[in-house]
């Protein structure tokens, strides 16, 4: 059965993530691209050889031959986009942060419940066949009991504008950023976040935004088990991509960026080497950072109605603990994790099949 789709936002992340995924899976034909202007829709569609592109939005979802809208566009229309498709009975997947905010999030799930829909949440890195493994080692107790995880995220700079006004993107470095590794984390502690004290700091990006780029996040599961995040827009030059997991019978360290035998990083930039971390030796973004298998999972998910480990509620959780870093940041102490209501579920179901 071939899934009709309607992307929504043709930008950085659409074009070098979901598109060229979705060309690579056999049941997904996207047949419309949504962006703000009418030159990047057309453009990104004839780049992709998409046969529809349009500005509007709503239109764009209601048409009859679209099944599922994935929504690939900055924070401020991911609301509107879920809300969209779940009155006009689509199913849709949310790239992370799935809101702006707590209560932005919540009446995406409930728009979705009351529509009888699915909503699911892009978050990539469990999908990291890295992480997968590692899931698997730890399931089958290969390093005991789990009691510590920490993970780290940062970039040297957002790519768009839009990124530093948290009117539209909800915030800075804590809901763009940890939210990763926040869900890193939940996945391999298994145990909702019980409480988090977080330290924050605008050190790079102060002339640009109000908000946050540096954050640092300490966590208690309800399991007793420790959480460290790390995540930020301040690492100048170049990314960061790193896990680990700590248990009573060894540790495991996934360095996202160490998957490739050859690592070169250049600030003069060259074709051969351009500038920041580059992999001469390419195992594509797509495959090494579990794009592909996100979406694939997804679609199989919604074909056979399946639960997947990474439905809407999930990124409302995370919100949830982003939510209490904030306020611990902004008061100096530590902060516990409202996570009463009917959300407040895990859907680890150990690694993906
Ligand atoms: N690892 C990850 O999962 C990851 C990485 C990067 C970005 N992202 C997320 O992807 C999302 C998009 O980020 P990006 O980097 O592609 O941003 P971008 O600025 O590169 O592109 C934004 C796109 O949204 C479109 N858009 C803006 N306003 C619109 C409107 N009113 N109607 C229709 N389209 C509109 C623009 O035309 C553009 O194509 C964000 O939520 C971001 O957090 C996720």
């Amino acid at each position: 059965m071939t899934t009709g789709i309607c992307v929504v936002g043709a930008g950085f992340w659409a074009t070098s993530m979901h598109l060229p995924a979705f060309a690579q899976l056999e049941d997904a034909e996207v047949r419309c691209v949504v962006a703000a202007s009418e030159e990047s829709a057309r453009r990104t569609a004839e780049r992709f050889g998409i046969p529809r592109w349009s500005t509007d939005l709503a239109q764009a979802i209601a048409a009859p031959d679209i099944d599922l809208v994935d929504i690939v566009a900055p924070p401020f229309l991911h609301s509107e986009a879920v809300l969209l498709a779940a009155a006009a009975g689509k199913d849709a997947i949310c790239i992370k942060p799935l809101g702006r905010s707590v209560g932005e999030a919540q009446g995406m799930l409930d728009a979705v419940e009351q529509a009888g829909t699915r909503l699911f949440y892009a978050e990539n890195v469990p999908f990291i066949p890295a992480v997968q493994e590692a899931k698997r080692l730890v399931d089958a107790g290969h390093i005991g009991r789990v009691f510590r995880v920490r993970a780290s995220e940062g970039i040297g700079k957002p790519h768009s504008d839009w990124f530093f006004d948290p009117a539209l993107s909800g915030g800075g470095a804590v809901l763009d950023m940890a939210v990763h590794s926040i869900e890193f984390c939940r996945y391999f502690a298994d145990s909702p976040v019980a409480s988090v004290y977080a330290e924050t700091g605008t050190f790079v990006w102060g002339d640009r935004t109000p908000a946050e780029d540096t954050a640092v996040l300490t966590m208690r599961f309800a399991s007793g088990a420790i959480g460290q995040c790390d995540d930020s827009w301040s690492l100048t030059g170049a990314m960061d991509s790193r896990f680990e997991i700590i248990g009573t019978e060894g540790r495991i360290l996934i360095d996202n960026l160490y998957r490739q035998p050859l690592q070169v990083v250049s600030a003069m930039g060259s074709a051969l080497a351009p500038q920041g971390w580059s992999f001469p030796l390419p195992i594509p973004g797509l495959v090494a950072d579990g794009h592909l298998d996100m979406l694939a999972h997804f679609l199989t998910a919604r074909r056979e109605g399946t639960p997947s480990r990474s439905e809407g509620a999930v990124g409302l959780e995370v919100l949830r603990v982003v939510d209490a870093a904030l306020g611990s940041a902004r008061t100096g102490v530590r902060v516990e994790v409202n996570a009463a209501g009917k959300h407040n579920q895990n859907h680890h179901e150990g690694a993906i099949a």
